[in-house]
């Protein structure tokens, strides 16, 4: 769906619908009186006396066929007293996610929403802009890339564009801007939604290896790829032992964004998990469920989908990204539980669980990362822990991070994104678990704390000096039911954190 922009009021604007959200109780003259002057069957029609505003209600409202604005969709927001800016602009992306699926559903092939009744629903009225746009294109994106053309085809065909409809006599350039952003930020999201729902016969290392060279490609940026070869000769042990089970070989990708006048900069270093299929290796997982760990490259997709937004965006901030890219299978080439590992650290790990692997790739990617460079902040982006689903449930993500500026501008972005953290600690007594009696220490321990203690591995690989956060997005990466704007599978969570966090 594309994105238009019509400016001149009322009179001068034409689509098959207006989509206009109110709040619950509130009148159609009030939410939208510029619209009521101009648009007079609007306030005759029947069809609006039934409507509450309730969260999630959607009427579609008809006016004489051959006005240019014959259609109305009313959408509720529910109540918003006393809610946070980022409640309600969930209520937001809910309302309009739901009236572009109803458009498509209708068959209409073009819609708009007069951009006065967004900015009176926050006095940041941009950033309402860019969450509408953004929302449509999520709600309206379908996983249906592995489905063959004839089903495609009996699905209801997406509108053609989205109109911003404006009452001044041009768009304002901040207003095209924020739409813009939405715009970019979801094409980033559904590429990472795209890559993470992928199966692993058709999504190898080398595969996403070779999708990052072209996104960096696209944008002009630079991308470095190493193979098993390389992984192992720069000593990356614990990385080449996840892999050494697979045929697929592993890869490291590194892009780096740098707008010129840049050079210099102490980057923003972003580090994603992508193991792009994980059995658990010789401890190997159960198989009811298993299948879901084709997504385990959700923090891989993610730092590929904020490298499309930066070149969408032309963000002007040095980023690099790394993507730590391995297949986990059991073969007999497999690392065996009680191996040890010499890490690119030198820090002797034994791999107790073969399963607790998303940590290996990881500490050898950070410490490469602050080898080569010093981060102006280090960020991970890891599915990494079962036990962080169990502690915050599936639709938030665990944030462990000691920086407390680095730690609140996180969790307030995530929350403005619709991407929500709650803080988890990184405490040493959690590294009481990963004791070992023959290496440094051991890769996993006890169940208990099982999140904590994957960060606490990791934190082993940090300096103390560089402000880092660890984001275990394990629960909402990728979930088993359909969510708001998104179906069941890979969701592109931490994207539009990434993108924030870059642009703040
Ligand atoms: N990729 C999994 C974590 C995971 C579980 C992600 C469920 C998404 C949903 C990770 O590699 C893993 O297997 N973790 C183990 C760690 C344990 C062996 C210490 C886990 O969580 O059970
Ligand atoms: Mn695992
Ligand atoms: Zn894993």
């Amino acid at each position: 769906m594309d994105l238009r922009f019509q400016a001149g009021g009322p009179e001068a604007w034409s689509a098959d619908a207006v989509v206009l959200f109110l709040a619950e109780g509130e009148k159609l003259e009030q939410a939208a009186s510029d619209l009521v002057d101009s648009i007079a069957w609007l306030t005759i029609a029947p069809g609006t006396r039934d409507f509450r505003g309730k969260k999630g209600e959607v009427s579609v409202i008809y006016g004489p066929p051959a006005h240019p604005l014959s259609r109305a969709l009313l959408v509720g927001l529910g109540n918003l007293s006393e809610l946070t800016k980022g409640e309600i602009l969930d209520r937001v992306r809910e309302a309009s996610g739901l009236a572009a699926v109803r458009c498509r559903d209708l068959g209409l092939e073009t819609f708009g929403i007069p951009v006065s009744s967004l900015f009176r629903l926050h006095e940041d009225g941009e950033r309402v802009v860019e969450e509408t746009v953004c929302a449509a294109m999520l709600g309206l994106w379908r996983n249906n890339r592995f489905k063959s053309s004839s089903t495609r085809e009996s699905e209801p065909v997406d509108p053609r564009w989205m109109g911003i409809l404006a009452h001044e006599d041009a768009v304002d350039d901040k207003v095209r801007t924020a739409a813009r952003r939405g715009e970019s930020c979801a094409e980033a999201v559904i590429l990472a939604r795209n890559l993470a729902n992928t199966p692993a016969n058709h999504l190898t290392p080398e595969d996403l290896a070779s999708e990052a060279a072209k996104v960096a490609r696209r944008h002009g940026m630079s991308c470095e790829v190493f193979g098993r070869k390389e992984i192992i000769e720069l000593g990356m042990g614990a990385f080449a032992a996840v892999a050494a089970g697979s045929v697929n070989e592993p890869r490291l990708v590194i892009l780096e964004h740098v707008p010129s006048g840049h050079e210099e900069e102490a980057p923003l270093v972003v580090v994603g998990k992508g193991i792009t299929f994980d059995s658990g290796g010789i401890c190997i997982k159960p198989a009811a469920g298993m299948w879901e760990m084709k997504g385990d490259m959700g923090g891989a997709a993610a730092v590929l989908g904020l490298f499309e937004a930066l070149g969408q965006l032309d963000v002007q901030r040095r980023v690099i990204g790394l993507m730590a890219c391995a297949e986990n299978m059991p073969d007999a080439h497999s690392v065996r539980p009680g191996d040890v590992v010499t890490t690119l650290a030198g820090k002797m790990v034994e791999i107790v669980n073969t399963d607790a692997e998303g940590r290996l790739v990881l500490c050898d990617a950070l410490a490469y990362a602050q080898k080569r460079w010093t981060p102006s902040m280090l960020v991970d982006v890891a599915t990494l822990t079962g036990a962080c689903v169990v502690a915050l449930g599936d639709d938030v993500a665990g944030l462990f991070c000691q920086d407390a500026t680095l730690a609140q501008r996180i969790k307030d972005l995530g929350e403005i994104v619709g991407e929500p953290y709650w803080p988890l600690p990184l405490w040493d007594r959690y590294f009481e678990n990963l004791k070992s009696e023959t290496a440094d220490f051991a890769n996993s321990g006890a169940r208990a704390g099982g999140a904590c203690s994957a960060g606490v591995f990791l934190k082993q690989f940090v300096k103390p000096e560089i402000p880092w956060a660890h984001l275990d997005v394990a629960g909402p990466a990728f979930v088993t039911r359909k969510i708001v704007n998104c179906p069941a599978g890979a969701t592109g969570f931490a994207v539009r954190t990434l993108v924030e966090l870059a642009l703040a």
